[in-house]
């Protein structure tokens, strides 16, 4: 889908992201390589040759500030030296092992995720990534309940796979409809643009557990395995759920026997200033789907951490489910040294100040200053400047699922960010204040300023 991302989209205005000289990986790649959700004819990538900590740079020497951890993931930044040497570790003792047997790397992930989950989920069950996470949570749930139906939410992006595109709540599911059977969505909380017509964060918070529960009524509880959300939207939005929404979702599963799947790809480990998001809201789901931050994606790992009573539905029945690299010794030596580095240089904290002491503040001022700024909101490392061309009518910047002429105002102001050094997320009518937790203030502060600076570009396109 056109508009869904365009940090790497085509964009023939972006002199900033073409190379000037010719290079055997840009031919390779211009005749071999199909990236994802890209028209190969189209795409100019950027032709990466090295990164460290928040920036990276390309062949022609052009570096950027990371503002995007590549796609929400690295969150200890790039080439941290403790993972690449745990990476080496393993591959010098154990690079791979079939899943049916143990190995250290391995368990001490597990115990490690484990530890760091919330309540009775003390189970991992491996993945290559996310979406596959989402598979198997999926098929737990089933399985567990003996029931069919998954709700998922609008504006949601739970991966690519056919149950995890079926779960999408976003335009990139429709080219992959019809889809599989089971899945019905529902509105999720979203104040800024209230699908209830609330007036505040309370009033929306209530109308959305309303209509949830008056969803579950027209489906029928018993048909219904799992309420599968992202506990902090992210692709979609950066949208922080009001107080006491996850709890009323906890509570409405609990009434009728669903079981509550938090997806925490994106905003778990860290992300949010807490292990997993749930914890800001102290919440337990049954089932929660990781990968990204896991290890900060230096090894492609994703998983499913589950309750006891999951747990031991698989205690002497066989789970039906398995992948050749579930568990790979190289992805979870990555996973255990990433851990030992939140755990280490105490990042979980530092997430939590850096965005309610330079974060917010700076996206305030920003704010004040840009006539095109909707909204700011996020928690943590994990924030979105909402653009809009009215204030008044929050018309935004971009229209829903924009492509071509439609999106070219998010586009003029991505170039406008790379072409000062910045490599921006940007989403929609939105950008994602997402960079590594390992950031250091001065250049987390050089990136919020070169924001203010881009900015004026979109407000040309302003009316109030
Ligand atoms: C919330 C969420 N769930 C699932 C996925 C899918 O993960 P993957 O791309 O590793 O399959 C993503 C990817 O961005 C995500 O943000």
């Amino acid at each position: 889908m056109p508009d869904l991302i365009i940090d790497s989209a085509p964009d023939e205005a972006d002199a900033a992201a073409k190379s000037a000289k010719p290079s055997s990986a840009r031919d390779h790649d211009r005749r071999h390589v199909l990236h994802p959700w890209s028209s190969h004819g189209m795409l100019e990538p950027v032709v990466v040759t090295g990164a460290e900590g928040a920036y990276f740079w390309d062949e022609d020497g052009r570096r950027w500030l990371d503002f995007s951890s590549q796609l929400v993931n690295v969150n200890v930044g790039h080439q941290h030296p403790k993972l690449i040497a745990a990476i080496k570790a393993q591959a010098s003792k154990l690079c791979t092992i079939a899943p049916y047997h143990a190995n250290e790397a391995t368990s001490e992930a597990a115990r490690l995720i484990a530890e760091a989950a919330p309540g009775n989920l003390n189970r991992v069950f491996f993945t290559n990534g996310g979406a596959e996470a989402i598979e198997n949570a999926i098929r737990m749930a089933r399985l567990h309940t003996g029931r069919h139906k998954i709700l998922t939410a609008y504006r949601s992006y739970h991966g690519a796979t056919a149950g995890a595109i079926a779960a999408t709540g976003d335009p990139r599911r429709w080219p992959s409809e019809p889809g599989a059977p089971g899945f019905v969505k529902f509105w999720g909380p979203y104040p800024y643009r209230s699908a209830f017509h609330a007036g505040n964060a309370t009033e929306e918070c209530e109308r959305a557990l309303a209509h949830l529960a008056s969803t579950i009524a027209m489906e029928g509880p018993h048909t219904i395995a799992a309420i599968l959300l992202e506990t902090v939207v992210g692709a979609n939005g950066i949208l922080v759920p009001p107080d006491g929404y996850l709890q009323g979702v906890r509570s409405l599963c609990d009434e009728h026997g669903i079981m509550m799947i938090a997806d925490e790809v994106m905003c778990g480990f860290g992300r949010c200033g807490e292990w997993f998001a749930v914890d800001h809201w102290n919440v337990v789901p049954d089932l929660i789907t990781f990968a990204k931050g896991v290890n900060s994606g230096y090894v492609p790992l994703g998983g499913v951490i589950m309750s006891d009573a999951i747990s031991a539905g698989f205690a002497t029945r066989a789970y039906p489910g398995g992948l050749t690299y579930s568990g790979h010794p190289l992805a979870c030596a990555a996973a255990v040294a990433c851990i030992g580095i939140y755990r280490e240089e105490n990042l979980i904290a530092r997430a939590r100040s850096l965005g309610d002491d330079v974060i917010a503040p700076a996206l305030r001022t920003i704010q004040e200053r840009h006539p095109c700024v909707g909204e700011v909101r996020g928690l943590g490392g994990f924030w979105a400047i909402e653009l809009v061309r009215n204030r008044a009518t929050r018309e935004p910047l971009a229209p829903f699922n924009a492509s071509g002429a439609a999106e070219a105002p998010m586009t003029e102001f991505a170039v406008a960010c790379k072409r000062r050094g910045l490599w921006p997320f940007v989403a929609s009518n939105r950008l994602h204040v997402v960079p590594p937790l390992t950031i250091d203030e001065e250049a987390l502060r050089e990136g919020l300023t070169i924001i203010d600076e881009a900015l004026h570009v979109a407000d040309r396109h302003c009316a109030g």
